[in-house]
């Protein structure tokens, strides 16, 4: 049994909208691919941040002008993808709460955050940090963490490492 279940039950049995987003004709579909174009905008950037970081792309533009122009556009796309996603949480709590690759996903979101801010702390000292070791170790955990986010997704809408 996974965590939390008198909680998502609640939520499932109150949550305004719930049912109207589940049942919907195209209330799911059209959040999904919502969901998933807003992540490839989200990803794509992030890809083309941390491969700067480790080193392997767009090492002829300065690191602090492709941070200071990517930044609002990834805080744009995980906007919407937070939005979207919570809304597809938002149709079936009770479902998602007994998968365990939805809880992984989390978990991965979490230490993706917590290694967005080592990168922010690695960097934002000087130009030449962007080109240390650090900085090229934190790129590639980044890049595994937010792999591993999309496959999980992913994995959420299969029976696997499902329990009641
Ligand atoms: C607050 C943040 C997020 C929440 C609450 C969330 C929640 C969800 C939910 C409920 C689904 C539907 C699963 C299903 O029943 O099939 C989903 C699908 C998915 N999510 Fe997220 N998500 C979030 C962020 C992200 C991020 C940041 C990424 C990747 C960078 C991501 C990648 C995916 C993928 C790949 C799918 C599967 C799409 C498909 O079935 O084709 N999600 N997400």
């Amino acid at each position: 049994m996974l965590p939390f279940r008198e909680a998502f039950e609640w939520l499932d049995a109150n949550l305004p909208g719930t049912l109207y987003l589940r049942d919907a004709q195209y209330g799911f579909t059209v959040l999904l691919t919502l969901h998933v174009v807003s992540m490839c905008l989200f990803f794509g950037l992030i890809i083309m941040m941390d491969l700067r970081l480790v080193g392997v792309a767009n090492l002829g533009t300065r690191p602090a002008e492709i941070q200071q122009r990517l930044f609002p556009w990834q805080m744009f796309g995980f906007g919407l993808v937070c939005i979207s996603g919570g809304l597809l949480f938002w149709s079936d709590p009770l479902r998602y709460q007994g998968k365990l690759y939805f809880w992984i996903k989390m978990g991965l979101m979490g230490l993706s955050g917590l290694n967005a801010m080592a990168i922010h702390f690695i960097t934002h000292g000087s130009e030449a940090a962007w080109d240390s070791k650090a900085a090229r170790v934190a790129g590639t955990v980044s890049l595994v963490l937010w792999a591993g986010v999309l496959v999980t997704g992913r994995l959420v809408a299969y029976e696997w490492l499902t329990y009641e």
